[in-house]
């Protein structure tokens, strides 16, 4: 089995209960700070074309703290031009593509590269030429993982959530059948030269049989950390989670 899992924590919903109430606090930046102390690799954050919960000074002052700390940022954006512009700006260490659907609650599939070539690719080589490393959010399917190969992007993060709903309401049947289609696609992906991500709907139940990949190099995880938080707080949460990922793939 190859070597540790990173983990990346995603603070997005920090910024959701921030935003409820309009004012400065929960602030994202300390729960990154707190995250990162805990065992996180490093942190991820979606900005999303409504602001609903990062929003762009968050980023700048994310990009700042985590340059100083020498640890990475994991932007997560749609394939737009605006957003294109801000991830030119802070050089972010890692751009995750991901689709948008204003009317969506989270992201709900994954990208559609097989169809989006042409509009995809040239995002990903200014993105590269501008010092990021780009992933792109697909579902565990053979011809989507083909057209992320030939974009240039250099990962793909496998969108984990259909796994991760049919463990968790006790489809178990419907749960094999989907890890069956992650391990594929994880061996097709760096088959392909592409390192693999998995991320979405992740919690303490799902995370070994997703860690147990070997050829899963990272994992991102948020909403469930930061509802954990409330109960056990935020150290804990995340510590937890590294112990479990740390159980089925060891540090060498
Ligand atoms: N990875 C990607 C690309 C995502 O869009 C999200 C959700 O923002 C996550 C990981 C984290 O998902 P969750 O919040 O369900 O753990």
């Amino acid at each position: 089995m190859s070597k540790r899992v990173r983990l990346g924590v995603n603070i997005d919903h920090v910024a959701t209960i921030r935003n409820a109430r309009g004012v400065s606090y929960p602030d994202p930046m300390r729960a990154a700070i707190v995250a990162l102390d805990a065992g996180a690799d490093g942190v991820t954050a979606h900005l999303r074309e409504d602001r609903r919960h990062i929003s762009d000074a968050d980023i700048a002052r994310l990009a700042e703290m985590l340059r100083e700390r020498g640890k990475p940022l994991n932007l997560e954006m749609a394939v737009t031009s605006e957003m294109l512009d801000i991830a030119l700006h802070h050089k972010p260490h890692a751009v995750c593509l991901v689709p948008e659907r204003r009317e969506e609650r989270t992201t709900e599939g994954g990208l559609d590269v097989a169809h989006g070539h042409n509009w995809i690719a040239p995002f990903v080589q200014k993105l590269k030429d501008n010092g990021s490393r780009v992933s792109l959010f697909i579902g565990a399917n053979p011809l989507q993982i083909e057209a992320a190969s030939r974009t240039g992007a250099e990962v793909i993060e496998l969108h984990t959530g259909g796994f991760c709903d049919a463990a968790r309401e006790g489809q178990a049947e419907n749960a094999h059948q989907e890890l069956k289609a992650l391990q594929a696609a994880a061996t097709q992906a760096a088959s392909l030269g592409l390192e693999v991500h998995a991320g979405h709907g992740i919690d303490y139940d799902t995370v070994a049989p997703i860690a147990a990949i070997p050829q899963v190099a990272e994992l991102n995880i948020g909403h469930f950390l930061i509802g954990e938080a409330i109960f056990r707080g935020l150290a804990d949460a995340v510590g937890e989670m590294r112990r479990r990922i740390d159980a089925v793939r060891p540090p060498s």
